[in-house]
């Protein structure tokens, strides 16, 4: 982890939970850092269990950052993160005064999507997102599952109604990915522009397929 970011870097917090799409979270978080942001990282138990399973066992928790670094270069060092416990709902993300610019929650299990909409602050991920919401900051939630229930369908319109963007993990074709790591970037780039951070992962559209 980099301790020489500035002190007046934005700050984001970043939530993972416990659907696929890993590789959606780490990209999202190398991006952020190459923009120099400092990240308050929140990790699901379910969200931990699947950085291994689908990145390997390099990309656990405490090698998160030499993953990150290796994987895509020494960029990442602009910026620092700092991970934070589910289960401390008295963190400094829990309240409304933390200098907090958006957050976003990449990938969003159901039942974190259901905590959210539902307004339950279960843990802290629920908590921090309960207080983008109301202090009406931006909150990104990148919900993963297919098919979709009724109830999770009427959990994402709740999450809109209330003020965040639901950006699902519905990455696009026209800009002819070639790798799973094309698919993430243009992801990740969505990610950051929702959020209001440059961006130059997914290009901007120019009215045709640029081959
Ligand atoms: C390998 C694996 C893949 C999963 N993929 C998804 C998924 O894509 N979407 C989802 O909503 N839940 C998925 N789950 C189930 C969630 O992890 C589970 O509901 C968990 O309780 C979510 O808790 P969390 O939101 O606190 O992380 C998956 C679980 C495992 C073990």
């Amino acid at each position: 982890m980099s301790a020489d970011a500035s002190p007046r870097a934005p700050r984001y917090t970043v939530a993972i939970t416990g659907a696929s799409g890993a590789l959606y979270a780490v990209r999202t978080v190398a991006a952020l850092l190459e923009q120099g942001c400092e990240l308050d990282l929140v990790i699901s138990d379910y969200g931990r269990r699947l950085l291994v399973d689908e990145l390997g066992t390099e990309a656990t928790l405490d090698r998160l950052m030499p993953y990150l670094e290796r994987k895509y270069g020494d960029g990442v060092g602009r910026g620092r993160y700092d991970v934070i416990s589910n289960r401390d709902l008295g963190a400094t993300i829990a309240s409304g005064s933390r200098p907090t610019r958006g957050m976003v929650i990449v990938p969003c299990s159901m039942k974190s999507l259901a905590g959210v909409a539902n307004g339950l602050s279960r843990n802290l991920v629920e908590r921090a997102a309960d207080v983008m919401l109301k202090e009406r900051k931006p909150l990104v939630i990148v919900p993963r599952e297919t098919p979709m229930s009724l109830p999770q369908l009427r959990n994402m319109v709740r999450c809109a109604e209330a003020g965040a963007v639901v950006l699902p993990a519905m990455p696009g074709f026209y800009h002819l990915p070639k790798t799973l790591d094309d698919l993430a970037d243009f992801l990740a780039g969505k990610i950051l522009s929702a959020l209001g951070v440059d961006q130059r992962l997914c290009a901007d559209w120019t009215g045709r397929v640029e081959r």
